[in-house]
């Protein structure tokens, strides 16, 4: 299954996938292309340092959304993708850009959603004074953060946490459930009914 990789930022995700795939942990799932909302950033060098085609689509250069989702579904196009993760992509998608991958679309959070969708979840938790968050693997609808969860790990806020500790323990865990998330996702092994999504075995 070919898949595009969408980012806006570091990329530490982008590069737990990259390295994933390296190892044979993404099959069938093939990172065909990078996507990056913004010029310069260090997911982009992750990319090409991969051997990866790195497009930057600059929503800043378009005249809304419409043609910024033209110019991103038009690369899509172009390198047959089937399937789009997104790693730290920090913009919405309209629905129209979703129902050209319907259940196709994935996107990792750093909380146990439904708690803390948005922005700085970790800050979130952390001021809430939650003893455990985490981080969820969920299809994306046209909703923030809120479609149907496919798989999460619990991480445990500690007494002397810092926001950047939480933050940093979260990630590592993002890292291994992205990339087993993708692998289900290309295997053809995640079956959703409504908001419910199942694992299959086989
Ligand atoms: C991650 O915490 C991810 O869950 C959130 O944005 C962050 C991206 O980090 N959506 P990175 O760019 O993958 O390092």
């Amino acid at each position: 299954m070919k898949l595009a990789v969408l980012v806006s930022g570091t990329g530490t995700n982008l590069q737990a996938l990259l390295d994933a795939e390296e190892r044979g942990a993404l099959a069938p799932g093939e990172i065909v292309c990078v996507m990056s909302n913004r010029p310069g950033v260090a997911a982009l060098e992750r990319a090409r340092a991969a051997g990866k085609p790195a497009h930057v689509v600059d929503h800043t250069q378009f005249a809304g959304r419409e043609p910024f989702e033209n110019a991103l579904l038009a690369t899509l196009a172009g390198h047959e993708v089937a399937a789009v993760v997104l790693a730290g992509f920090m913009r919405l998608l309209t629905p129209r850009f979703l129902e050209r991958f319907p259940d196709r679309i994935v996107n990792i959070h750093p909380s146990l959603l439904p708690a803390f969708p948005g922005v700085n979840a970790q800050r979130q938790a952390f001021a809430h004074g939650v003893k455990v968050t985490g981080a969820t693997v969920h299809f994306v609808d046209a909703s923030l953060d809120a479609g149907a969860i496919i798989v999460q790990a619990a991480v445990p806020v500690l007494d002397d946490d810092t926001v950047e500790s939480l933050r940093a323990r979260i990630l590592e865990r993002e890292h291994e459930l992205l990339p087993w998330a993708v692998h289900l996702l290309a295997a053809g092994r995640l079956v959703r009914d409504g908001r419910r999504v199942r694992v299959t075995t086989t």
